[in-house]
């Protein structure tokens, strides 16, 4: 695995399977209160469309009315109450989604490893698809980055974080570029 250190701003992260970025589909799984869900959809090419997944139905309801405060329509920004293995399955039948191009993982580390699984079986990940997953150091996802660095199906980079108030605490964000199903 490539590492960097520290946060870098890659215009090449989003979209990277779809042409141009028309038409680009985004999946962020761990919504909370809807911050980082904002500054994606600030960053959407025209016709792009984001679904984020949130199991908690009371931090939702908060993230559903900021998300709307802040002018996103439920065309360009859906926001879907449930667990992650249960909406993941759903995502093309219920909810429209056949191609994630973007895949932002924050909600569980313990469950990337299980969500990635999904995603690949419901073949949702175009090849060239970016998967970004945070806290991948701490409290750390070690099945999910061996599984990453070994399956021949991702190239991966990692790229160094702190948290703010814990400067001798590392963490780290994964960032997986999906080679296809191979
Ligand atoms: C670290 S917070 C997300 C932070 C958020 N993206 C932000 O920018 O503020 C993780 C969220 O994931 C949710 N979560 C945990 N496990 C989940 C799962 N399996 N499916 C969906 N959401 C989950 C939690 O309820 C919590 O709101």
């Amino acid at each position: 695995m490539e590492e960097e250190k520290g946060y870098r701003s890659d215009p090449d992260a989003a979209g990277g399977g779809s042409p141009a970025g028309a038409g680009i589909g985004v999946l962020e799984l761990g919504t909370y209160c809807g911050y980082s869900t904002l500054l994606i959809a600030q960053a959407l090419p025209p016709g792009g469309r984001l679904l984020t997944v949130e199991r908690d139905p009371r931090t939702a309801a908060v993230a559903e009315k900021l998300i709307r405060l802040a002018g996103f329509d439920e065309h360009m920004v859906e926001l879907i109450v449930g667990s992650s293995e249960e909406v993941i399955p759903c995502l093309r039948t219920q909810y429209q989604l056949s191609r994630a191009d973007l895949v932002l993982l924050i909600h569980r580390p313990r469950c990337y490893l299980r969500d990635l699984q999904l995603l690949e079986a419901h073949a949702l990940l175009p090849a060239g698809a970016t998967v970004l997953a945070d806290h991948v150091l701490f409290p750390g996802a070690p099945r999910f980055l061996q599984y990453a660095k070994s399956c021949g199906r991702y190239r991966c980079r990692l790229y160094h974080t702190g948290l703010p108030d814990f400067p001798a605490i590392k963490d780290g964000i994964a960032q997986l570029t999906y080679a296809g199903p191979g």
